[in-house]
């Protein structure tokens, strides 16, 4: 089956529109807790293969084979393993797996059942994010639902392999989100990077194998398994297969999450979600998340593939598009995302605790009209010294925004240095702007 690139794709979203989609008779109806029998008569190692062969890549940012990360967990060590769900879902823009959770959530418990069989864990756990008590009510229901049917415990359904599910809410942090972070707040510390290596496959979740994924990942496998790997390569491109939950936000009409395979456009993606609001166009678009580099109108036609983004100097990263028209300040836009890297910066290493405020407050100067001549190559100067110098991803991300900008609207950022002060402007308290005083 050849699926005409551009055309939406509903997958996990196919039933989000009944009723009762969240509950396993819904699931169960739409062929539901079919695949892990499925892969428990394959065996683990055909699972993983399976997994491997139909190119998932992970859909919590980076992108990393999935197949093969589960591939990595050592197998016949005597030791225990975990899968570790991550559904931390904090970054600006990111919002699909929340969703998903909502509607589906027994995608993301039958997915887990066969990725713990493949890698030979009897324990899961889901780190959800603490600020939606709805989800983890629908989760935490869920989970039951699946107890009670006998597709989680001792035993699966005579199977003889044992799997218990525990969800956690963190306490609310972007940098929980991180995986080994994750894992440091999982087992009850404070959510702080971890150094790599050793990484989680060797040495994880209470120093044992594990492997992190992302609900969407995770979500996929039942419907892999399923329909095959002919199937999902159907969709997408060689090295991008598969579908994609695009959470499409900002100016456009109709803001929300639109399943499609690998390689859309953005042009496309646009058209789905109504277009630019009326009277209005496309002034720059981040492809996925905050953390991603910004891009143009003149990129609209670019595949939505890790590859083909990748060219064009971005990043797919959770593939949750914003979109902004020309009334966005570029200059108040970075400002915001810098004061939450700021805030969700979580101190570990100098670069990206000092850096992040630095940023920061030069930004509020710009934005309060009070930039200074030489501000711009101080921003490009703190912004070199964090990028590939911090300890984990956030210190790449918070010095991401600024540059990008820079390079498609750099006359934003002069004008604001030119723009006469206010007399009664004292700098010390610009980064009141924040609702921090430093
Ligand atoms: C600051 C930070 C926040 C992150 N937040 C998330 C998140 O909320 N969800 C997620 O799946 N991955 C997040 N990641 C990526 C994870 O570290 C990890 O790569 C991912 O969970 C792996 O899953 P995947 O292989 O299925 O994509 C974050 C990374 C960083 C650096
Ligand atoms: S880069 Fe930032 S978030 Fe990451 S460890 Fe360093 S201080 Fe913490």
């Amino acid at each position: 089956m050849t699926i005409a690139q551009g055309s939406l794709t509903p997958v996990l979203t196919a039933h989000w529109d009944e009723a009762d989609s969240y509950t396993i008779a819904s699931y169960m109806r739409h062929g539901g807790y079919t695949a892990f029998k499925k892969a428990f008569a394959a065996g683990p190692d055909a699972v993983i293969t399976t997994v491997k062969d139909s190119g998932l890549r992970g859909r919590g940012g980076a992108g990393f084979p999935t197949g093969l990360k589960w591939s990595f967990v050592p197998q016949g060590d005597g030791k225990p393993h975990y899968l570790v769900v991550n559904a931390d879902e904090s970054e600006p823009g990111a919002c699909k797996d929340i969703p998903l959770m909502l509607a589906n959530p027994h995608s993301l418990i039958e997915g887990i059942i066969i990725a713990s069989f493949a890698m030979r864990a009897n324990h899961a756990f889901i780190y959800v994010r603490g600020e939606v008590p709805h989800v983890f009510r629908r989760v935490n229901a869920a989970i039951r639902e699946a107890y009670q049917a006998g597709y989680l415990g001792k035993n699966i359904m005579g199977s003889g392999f044992d799997l218990e599910v525990v969800l956690h809410a963190g306490a609310g942090a972007y940098i929980c989100g991180e995986e080994t972070a994750l894992l440091d707040s999982l087992e009850g510390r404070r959510g702080q990077p971890r150094l790599k290596p050793p990484f989680p496959a060797v040495a994880g979740l209470y120093s044992s194998p594990s492997c992190v994924n992302n609900v969407e990942t995770i979500a996929n496998i039942p419907y892999i398994i399923n329909n095959g790997v002919d199937w999902f390569r159907s969709f997408g491109t060689e090295k991008s297969p598969g579908f994609k939950l695009f959470a499409v936000s900002g100016h456009v009409n109709r803001p929300g999450i639109y399943e499609a395979p690998l390689g859309i456009t953005m042009r496309e993606l646009l058209e789905h979600a109504g277009g630019v609001r009326a009277g209005h166009k496309v002034k720059f678009w981040l492809p996925g998340g905050s953390s991603v580099p910004m891009l143009t109108a003149d990129h609209l036609d670019t595949p939505m593939t890790y590859e083909a983004i990748a060219e064009a100097g971005s990043m797919l990263g959770t593939g949750t598009p914003m979109v902004f028209d020309e009334t966005t300040s570029i200059v108040r836009a970075v400002t915001g995302w810098l004061s939450f890297y700021k805030h969700e910066s979580c101190g570990k290493c100098t670069p990206c605790r000092e850096g992040t405020w630095w940023i920061s407050d030069v930004l509020h100067r710009f934005e309060s009209g009070h930039g200074q001549e030489g501000d711009i190559e101080k921003l490009v100067e703190i912004c070199q010294q964090i990028a590939g110098r911090s300890f984990c991803a956030l210190g790449d991300a918070a010095a991401t925004p600024f540059p990008a900008a820079l390079k498609y609207f750099r006359s934003e950022f002069l004008e604001a240095t030119r723009t006469p002060a206010n007399d009664s402007f004292d700098p010390a308290e610009a980064t009141v702007f924040a609702g921090v005083k430093r």
